[in-house]
């Protein structure tokens, strides 16, 4: 059978790619935000999964705002990096695992969570940012498949921080059920505070920020007690990306420990965090 082996909470901040991208990685700005992330890459390389489930948000980039599905997942065998209007990322395509998808899609349904199919999807730098935290160099492949498992976070109501832990948990069941000896591991992506527009742009919470760090791994529930306007005022508009950590952290179980974390301030125009968890109950 599946199991789950680690969960990766991190932002994914535009700039931390191009500065990967760009050869940028040591210089002042950014050497003390990818100094944060060597321990947790280092542990990563070591522990590498089958397929990665990454919960993120497109940011209009594909899925237009015509249509925006509350959650949806891709089905296909491959996935082609979006172009968000500067040309695509040098980064590989990102390969598919679509009978894991397809596991899951049935799953979810069956359990009350109505998914949307997505069967072609370009995948932003919502993915794509997250993957180089992961991987800084692929080469011409990353080390696994993805299962790329989109939730809305831009365009209100969206779903609740108590529905994000629910499908995290359902999640954790469906892949546990997939009849396969395949090793996954889950990543919550987006956040930390940041708000980009507005009179609050600029929004930093280091506060809400280290509490949200802190009860990420003993005390999720009083992270999904929260509405989506309290995200918001304490997270500002674009912080509202951290419920997607929640899914992460439903899929793991409590007995989990913490490989890592680092907090920094700022990248671009966001606090960005990562927390790594190893599972220990499979
Ligand atoms: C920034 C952060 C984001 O989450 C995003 O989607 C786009 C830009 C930023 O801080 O620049
Ligand atoms: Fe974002």
């Amino acid at each position: 059978m599946a199991s789950v082996i680690w969960g990766l909470a991190t932002s994914h901040v535009p700039p931390i790619g191009a500065a990967m991208d760009s050869g940028r990685t040591q210089d002042p700005y950014w050497k003390p935000l990818f100094d944060g992330y060597a321990p947790a890459r280092k542990w990563m390389a070591d522990h590498q999964p089958d397929v990665a489930v990454i919960v993120y948000n497109d940011h209009a980039n594909f899925v237009g705002l015509d249509m925006v599905p509350a959650f949806a997942i891709g089905a296909a065998d491959s996935y082609a990096v979006a172009d968000e209007g500067r040309g695509r990322r040098p980064v590989p395509p990102v390969a598919g695992a679509p009978e894991l998808s397809e596991h899951l899609i049935r799953e979810l349904i069956d359990d009350g969570f109505d998914i949307t199919t997505c069967s072609r999807l370009d995948v932003d730098h919502g993915l794509t940012v997250p993957l180089s935290v992961y991987c800084p160099e692929p080469g011409d492949a990353w080390p696994c498949a993805v299962v790329p498992l989109l939730v809305n976070v831009i365009q209100y109501p969206q779903p609740t921080a108590a529905r994000c832990l629910a499908l995290g948990k359902a999640l954790g069941r469906a892949i546990r059920s997939y009849p396969r000896d395949t090793k996954v591991a889950v990543f919550g992506t987006g956040g930390m505070s940041h708000q980009l527009a507005g009179a609050r742009a600029g929004l930093i919470n280091t506060r809400f920020d280290r509490w949200f760090l802190d009860a990420i791994e003993h005390d999720p529930a009083s992270l999904a007690a929260l509405s989506r306007e309290e995200y918001i005022a304490e997270a500002g508009t674009e912080g509202i990306e951290l419920i997607m950590w929640l899914v992460m952290r439903g899929a793991l179980s409590d007995d989990i420990v913490r490989v890592h974390e680092t907090y920094h301030v700022p990248a671009s125009n966001t606090a960005a965090g990562l927390a790594l968890f190893e599972e220990l109950g499979g």
